[in-house]
């Protein structure tokens, strides 16, 4: 089948799919013949239509919100992700994210670079907040959402979670689960797990942000469009809460309000970049893709 790629991915793996043409910039023109695209970016409808013999579209990444499913629905076109391989990397990156905003790790590390260590140690400087004994809000508790769990574990944390469904896994990872407002109510650290969804679009909304206790800690390592965005960026100037931030609502912008505040951690949609795990990502997109070649129902199908 011909595959055309948004770019070549990292990783062995991509070798095995052989010849692969590439995008070197927006896709314009009809490109009549492609049958697989193999995508980062977002699909529209209007691409889908320029690409008449399209038969999958195979997305590295597990997240499949860019995607217009239903075009490609409506066209016949299978969609596969790539899930599982990254919840170690997303997992780590979250907690890489609530210890550094419950410990004034950037604040610190600006303090040293700037010179100004040397005052002493009369005042109280860069107090945070423990991680140690805190109480975790998971909204959403799926594979990404357990991970943190795993991890919350070893700092003695309670862990609350809030989601459609009662979790199989909840009972295990000892954790209690809670409406939205109350789990945002009661939690010292909220962090969110949930695909985007035009169900979890602002689910976390200027009203839910309002419940957040004095203090608290929310952490965003899942889409952007799940918070309410200008909201978000009031309760942060506002400097009742403090927020890590790895997703933005119109990457790559990121609301030009959080380039100067000190209660706001952020990171430019990293949560897989590891060398490992987007190697990983690249094995299960080029498995969709060869099965789906050999007419099998690729592993990962999304639609
Ligand atoms: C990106 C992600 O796809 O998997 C997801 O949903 O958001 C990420 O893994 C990745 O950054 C692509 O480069």
């Amino acid at each position: 089948m011909r595959v055309l790629a948004v770019r070549r991915f990292p990783g062995p793996a991509w070798d095995e799919l052989g010849d692969v043409e590439y995008l070197d910039g927006p896709l314009v023109e009809r490109r009549p013949g492609v049958e697989v695209l193999a995508t980062v970016v977002s699909v529209d409808a209007a691409m889908v239509d320029l690409l008449p013999d399209l038969k999958l579209v195979a997305n590295y990444g597990v997240g499949y919100d860019g995607i217009d499913v239903a075009a490609c629905q409506a066209r016949g076109v299978a969609v596969t992700n790539t899930p599982g391989v990254l919840d170690a990397a997303t997992a780590d990156l979250t907690f890489a994210l609530i210890l550094a905003v419950r410990r004034r790790v950037v604040e610190g590390d600006r303090y040293v670079r700037a010179g100004k260590w040397g005052s002493g140690w009369a005042e109280p400087f860069l107090l945070g907040d423990e991680v140690s004994g805190a109480t975790l809000g998971i909204v959403g508790l799926g594979r990404i959402g357990q991970a943190v769990a795993r991890r919350a574990r070893g700092f003695d944390m309670r862990f609350l979670y809030a989601q459609r469904h009662e979790s199989g896994a909840a009972a295990d990872l000892g954790a209690e689960r809670r409406e939205v407002d109350e789990l945002l109510a009661e939690a010292d650290i909220v962090t969110l797990h949930v695909p985007l969804t035009d169900e979890t679009r602002e689910l976390i909304d200027a009203r839910r942000l309002g419940l957040l206790r004095d203090g608290a800690c929310l952490v965003n390592t899942s889409r952007g469009g799940i918070v309410e965005e200008p909201a978000l960026v009031a309760e942060l100037v506002a400097g009742r809460i403090r927020a890590g931030l790895d997703v933005y609502a119109e990457e790559p912008d990121v609301p030009q309000e959080l380039i100067e505040l000190s209660n706001v951690v952020l990171t430019p949609h990293i949560g897989s970049a590891t060398g490992k795990t987007r190697e990983a990502m690249t094995r299960v997109l080029v498995d969709n893709i060869l099965a789906f070649e050999r007419g099998e129902d690729p592993p990962n199908r999304v639609a």
